[in-house]
């Protein structure tokens, strides 16, 4: 046993054949398990690049950018959610939602979905997928995610119905207008410095239909109501 993560047989490491412990595939190696944890060693990475900014932004209150957390933060948030999408947002967050859902399932006219905030476009990846006619807005300022996102979309063939854009969903300027059937902010509302005036910036961008998905109690949950 070689720190209970890898079963070794035979005595010699020289010739030995590895195998991974029972339970640790799913830990740190299979990224759809609802178990990976792997995106925790990016997580050591990021926050060891911000640690020297962080007497300032104490100071000033002004934060840390998302951009300043570098690559291996982008990698820690995109494989940590990413296994709720791919098992519990469709399965268990949308019936929640009877009348997304609905309007989700509609194929004699499909719904446009925005992801707002929506990091490497996991949630709306899975969304494509489960919902073959319906067409996806990633939106997310971080150009770093976006562009992962984009390589993701276009590995799991939905990049001609998922479109990820660079987008700041605070600019007032931008001329939004409500065109969505339906916006979704997964683990960006409720994470956000400020969190009502975010949602509140969103919301009439969005036919005030924002919702946010959280996480209470270890449980994945969707806000019941629009978030406004
Ligand atoms: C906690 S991450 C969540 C990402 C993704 N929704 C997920 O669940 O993995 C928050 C995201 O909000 C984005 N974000 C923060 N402020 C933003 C803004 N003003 N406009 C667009 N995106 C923003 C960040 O770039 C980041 O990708």
């Amino acid at each position: 046993m070689v720190s209970g993560l890898l079963t070794a047989a035979g005595p010699d490491p020289a010739s030995a054949e590895f195998e991974l412990a029972e339970g640790t595939y799913e830990v740190l190696v299979d990224e759809t398990s609802p178990a990976y944890l792997g995106g925790l060693a990016d997580v050591v990475a990021a926050a060891g690049r911000v640690l020297p900014l962080l007497a300032d932004a104490y100071r000033t209150g002004a934060g840390v950018p998302y951009a300043a957390y570098g690559p291996d933060g982008v990698s820690a948030q995109s494989a940590l959610n990413r296994p709720s999408f791919v098992n519990a947002m469709v399965s268990g967050w949308l019936p929640q939602l009877p009348d997304v859902l609905t309007r989700l399932r509609d194929e004699a006219d499909p719904a446009r979905v925005a992801d707002l905030a929506c990091g490497t476009g996991w949630a709306g990846i899975e969304l494509a997928k489960a919902f073959p006619h319906i067409t996806v807005d990633g939106l997310d300022n971080d150009e770093a995610s976006i562009a992962r996102g984009r390589q993701y979309a276009a590995d799991h063939g939905v990049a001609d119905r998922v479109d990820l854009e660079v987008t700041d969903l605070a600019d007032e300027s931008a001329g939004w207008s409500p065109r969505y059937d339906w916006c979704s902010s997964s683990s960006a509302c409720t994470t956000s410095r400020g969190r009502s005036r975010y949602c509140g910036t969103l919301a009439p961008h969005c036919g005030r239909a924002v919702r946010c998905w959280s996480w209470t109690s270890g449980q994945p949950r969707a806000s019941p109501r629009p978030v406004n």
